[in-house]
């Protein structure tokens, strides 16, 4: 009967109050509303009501409030809406109204004993989130479990490190659901707290904290766990969450992974970036099965264990910038048939397999920025869907660095970046590239014109004028001055043969392209597998032209040579057209005689 009759009073005690107010005093921002309840329409704190009643209070550095009581009994202090008390208020007795409706407090930088004393004249169940953005090792003394039982938010976010003992403060919280500390310098406690059951979300960031307490591991309501820039280096409490879903972990000091075995099934983001992990198993993160995201940039890690992604059948995104692999084979991919991105930038590649990105069936960003590759690897091919492909910042930097059965089947790519690479010869392949590809057309003119082939070949303005010769679009403008009149008149006139020898041979590989896709693929592979496609190497006669064999310390070796091939060539064409007629002319003398 008792719990009913207050159950009733409490449900109408809520309906029926809600004092809606923002009052300034004594160095204290308070507002209260809600949306029935609300503030007059001129405040700019208007914005803060929500449906139920609640109040926000923020302490300021001009917190005034007396810490004892002088002289005669004062009255109980009244908060005004938006008319200032300047009646003394006494810390331990702010009166604060609205009595039922959740506080939400922060804490600024205000005198220390004065707000010691103000929160300790708070302690009300209502409480629900106190945050510090100033802290002192005088609040170390309250116990906030005590003080604030319904406390759910508790973050101490400053700018610079601090010193501070939560072992007697935040122990007894039973309800906590979102802890936060920035720049705090502390160390869990040993024994469990009760807030175990309720804990959602913790974020630790720069701290000297060196271990998560055991106990944590059990917490069934933990969804994510977010630590930066600790001196951390064991995950086993963490990789023993059962039901975390997001692990941010970068730039701590976290070490091996080899024993761990990370158990939630719900885990969809894991961010282990900038940490010492040199190496993991295949078993790792074998029980992730709905994984979406995992980056491992900037871990010393040297090789990948066998098939380590097996069971990570939706991973999206797989990070492995900034590691320490050298080779990649297909057995590392194996079962990421969902990874739409591959990010391995600048890692020191030495052998990539032909058929390693073959498990890759969706991806469609591979990004290979500085690797120090020299060629652009066969492996690139096997994916379907790729859309884009970064080679920037590599050592691309012959016309064989970009082979012509592989750019044959990036010729539908929306993307392919290969600035900052030292090319010195015009790749043929470049040719390869669909007419109708507009953007990547555009691209590789654009990137070809920052790279040393631009100037170091001459003929390389008049091949992109040629090509795009009988194109509407303002991609011809880019090109429009390198005319054939010019061309000719700077003795460049070689560079059409050039160029139209360059199309003859590429004709074999265009059949490629205009069976692009996985189909042709297929049909390369079998063709590669029954006889070699003929390659351009520097010492076949034919390819001369294509790509002559230059110093690189004397840039203008080559030029001259080119000169010179050019003459000869057109010497011998005049010779021969010479004899032709001359013979012709014989043969007409022989006929008109016989
Ligand atoms: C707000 O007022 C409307 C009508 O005035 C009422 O229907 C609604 O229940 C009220 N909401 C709350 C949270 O009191
Ligand atoms: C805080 O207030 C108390 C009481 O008014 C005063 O004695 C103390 O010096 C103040 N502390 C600081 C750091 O200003
Ligand atoms: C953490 O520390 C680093 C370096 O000391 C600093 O650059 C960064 O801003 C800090 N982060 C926060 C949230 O204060
Ligand atoms: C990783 O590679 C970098 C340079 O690529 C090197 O300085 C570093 O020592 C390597 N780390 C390990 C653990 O091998
Ligand atoms: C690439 O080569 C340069 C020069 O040898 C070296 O400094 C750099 O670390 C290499 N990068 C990678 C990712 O191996
Ligand atoms: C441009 O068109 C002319 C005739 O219309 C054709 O002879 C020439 O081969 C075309 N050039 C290119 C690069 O397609
Ligand atoms: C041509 O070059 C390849 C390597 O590029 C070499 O293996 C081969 O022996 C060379 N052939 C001749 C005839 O020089």
């Amino acid at each position: 009967m008792w719990e009913l009759s207050l159950a009733i009073f409490g449900l109408f005690g809520l309906a029926r109050s809600c004092d809606p107010l923002h009052a300034q005093a004594h160095g204290i921002n308070l507002v209260c509303c809600s949306l029935n309840h609300s503030l007059t329409p001129s405040c700019e704190f208007s914005s803060l009501c929500q449906e139920t009643c609640s109040c926000f209070l923020t302490i300021t550095r001009d917190l005034d409030c007396k810490l004892e009581l002088l002289g005669s009994a004062n009255e109980p202090y009244k908060w005004l809406d938006h008319k200032p008390n300047s009646l003394p208020m006494i810390c331990r007795q702010p009166n604060l109204p609205n009595p039922d409706a959740p506080y939400t407090i922060v804490i600024e930088n205000s005198n220390e004993s004065l707000t010691h004393s103000f929160l300790l004249g708070s302690c009300s169940k209502t409480v629900t989130s106190l945050t510090f953005q100033h802290y002192h090792k005088l609040y170390d003394s309250i116990d906030f479990g005590e003080c604030f039982p319904r406390l759910a938010s508790f973050q101490v976010v400053l700018l610079q490190r601090t010193k501070a003992n939560f072992h007697g403060s935040l122990r007894n919280l039973k309800n906590l659901k979102v802890l936060s500390l920035v720049n705090v310098d502390f160390d869990f406690w040993l024994q469990p707290s009760p807030f175990i059951n309720t804990i959602t979300y913790i974020h630790i960031e720069n701290s000297s904290i060196t271990e998560l307490p055991k106990w944590l591991s059990t917490s069934k309501s933990l969804s994510t766990v977010y630590l930066k820039g600790t001196s951390i280096s064991s995950l086993t409490p963490v990789a023993q969450l059962p039901a975390v879903k997001s692990l941010k972990l970068s730039h701590n000091l976290i070490e091996n992974l080899h024993r761990l075995l990370f158990v939630s099934p719900f885990l969809i983001h894991v961010d282990l970036s900038y940490n010492q992990i040199t190496s993991f198993a295949s078993h790792t993160f074998s029980k992730c099965i709905d994984l979406r995201v995992l980056d491992l940039t900037g871990n010393p890690i040297k090789m990948l264990p066998y098939k380590p992604f097996a069971k990570n059948i939706k991973l999206k995104w797989l990070k492995l910038s900034r590691t320490n692999i050298t080779t990649l084979t297909p057995d590392h991919f194996y079962g990421l048939n969902a990874l739409k991105t591959l990010s391995l930038s600048r890692m020191p590649i030495q052998s990539i397999s032909p058929y390693s990105f073959v498990p890759l069936k969706s991806l469609r960003y591979l990004d290979m920025d500085s690797c120090n590759l020299t060629k652009i690897p066969q492996a690139v091919t096997a994916n379907c869907h790729l859309a884009r492909l970064n080679v920037a910042n590599n050592m691309l930097h012959r016309s064989s660095s970009m082979p012509p059965e592989v750019m044959a089947m990036l010729s539908g790519l929306s993307q392919l970046r290969i600035e900052g690479n030292p090319l010195t010869e015009f790749p043929a392949s470049f040719l390869l590239i669909s007419r109708e590809n507009f953007r990547l057309l555009r691209q590789l003119l654009h990137s070809t014109m920052t790279l040393p082939v631009w100037l170091r070949e001459p003929c390389t303005p008049y091949y992109w004028s040629m090509h795009l010769a009988n194109r509407t679009n303002n991609l011809k403008s880019f090109v429009n001055q390198y005319s054939e009149m010019r061309m000719l008149k700077s003795g460049l006139g070689y560079c059409k043969e050039q160029y139209d020898w360059m199309l003859e041979q590429m004709e074999v590989y265009r059949e490629l392209e205009k069976n692009s896709g996985c189909y042709s693929l297929r049909r390369l592979r079998s063709s590669l597998s029954s006889k070699p496609v003929p390659k351009i190497s520097k010492n076949s006669t034919n390819s001369l032209i294509l790509s002559i064999p230059h110093d690189l310390s004397s840039p203008a070796f080559h030029i001259p040579i080119l000169l010179l091939i050019s003459l000869c060539a057109n010497f011998l064409l005049l010779f021969s057209i010479l004899m032709c007629s001359i013979m012709a002319c014989r043969m007409e003398k022989g006929v008109d005689s016989v």
